[in-house]
């Protein structure tokens, strides 16, 4: 590199002049088809319900949701995650609506189904702490801790009756030892052999969840440190990742994505399976709060938060604004 008295020989200025010319060198692009919304469904409301630390997302009612359904199509979205919200009165200790196959979730994948078929990918949240009356991802022993082994058979079973609804992927997001495994063993003994396994691979007991936990309407008792990642680990998740991959997982996601960026990256540079990351509740709690406190550009914050996710390795990225987004794209 050459210099000319005191100024500079090489100025990377120049590829930033116009629009056209930072468009054109652009590493990065964000595609419609690699985003998913993630979108809860009601059981027992008429009317949608709006989610207070999630400005502009609902809990949906069947109808809207399945109107949901349709925009994310028009709008060329990928796929939707569904979770189901059940009557307060149907939680129980063992979750048991999770399973119901006229639960919630089971009739929301069915109407899903009916409405766009296969032209989204249709995935359900594969957890019981939607179900649970003490709302922990699984099931409890006589001391109360989480009962990893019970769980799955718990998780088998979600597995079956989601595949039986006509769900395309499952999401299993508790955490527990071997739940890949069994999961992919319970959808192959019962006919569901094409039905993929998108693994929470390395999940992190994060405070970003905040706001889910008023999406689906769950009080948590206690944390879930004993089967989410400590945020202080990086091995740790690349250990999840070869448990999850030997145990026949067909994608693997990050979730949080924001704070994890390294660890994106690190999964997306160690596998050949394709790699989501879920931008959270709290990560869009925080941009829409700030956004509405006049103290940042919302849609620049959005499309550079999406953008980094995509840099750092995804190929998937779940987002609460992949309708709003994919449309401006
Ligand atoms: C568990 C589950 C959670 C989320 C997705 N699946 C909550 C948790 O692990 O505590 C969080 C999603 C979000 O915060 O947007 N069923």
């Amino acid at each position: 590199m050459s210099t000319y008295g005191t100024f500079p020989g090489a100025r990377p200025r120049r590829l930033r002049t116009t629009p056209a010319m930072r468009r054109m060198v652009a590493e990065t692009r964000l595609h419609p088809a690699e985003l998913i919304l993630p979108a809860f469904v009601r059981e027992g409301i008429g009317e949608p319900v709006p989610i207070s630390a999630m400005p502009g997302v609902v809990q949906h009612t069947r109808d809207t949701l399945r109107k949901a359904a349709v925009e994310a199509r028009e709008a060329g979205v990928a796929g939707i995650m569904l979770f189901g919200v059940p009557e307060d009165d149907k939680k129980d200790a063992a979750g048991t609506a999770g399973t119901d196959p006229d639960g919630i979730l089971q009739v929301a994948i069915r109407d899903v189904k009916a409405e766009v078929g296969d032209e989204l990918v249709i995935m359900s949240d594969l957890c019981l702490d939607e179900y649970t009356d003490h709302g922990h991802c699984g099931v409890l022993d006589s001391e109360g801790r989480v009962d990893n082994d019970a769980t799955l058979e718990r998780y088998a079973e979600m597995a079956q009756v989601q595949a039986d609804a006509g769900v395309h992927v499952v999401g299993p997001s508790g955490m527990m030892d071997g739940q890949v495994g069994v999961i992919r063993d319970a959808l192959d003994q019962t006919g569901h052999e094409d039905v993929s396994v998108l693994a929470y691979t390395a999940k992190y007991a994060s405070a970003f969840y905040g706001p889910f936990r008023e999406a689906v309407g769950s009080s948590l008792q206690g944390d879930r440190k004993t089967y989410q990642q400590d945020p202080a680990n990086v091995r740790e998740s690349l250990r999840e990742l070869s448990l999850d991959l030997a145990e026949g997982a067909d994608m693997v996601m990050v979730k949080p994505a924001l704070p994890y960026l390294d660890i994106l990256a690190k999964v997306a540079e160690s596998v050949d399976v394709p790699v989501a990351a879920y931008q959270i509740s709290g990560e869009y709690a925080m941009v829409e709060a700030a956004a509405a406190n006049g103290w940042i550009d919302r849609d620049r914050a959005i499309m550079e938060t999406l953008t980094g996710i995509k840099r750092a390795g995804a190929n998937m990225i779940l987002t609460y604004w992949a309708t709003e987004v994919a449309r401006q794209l």
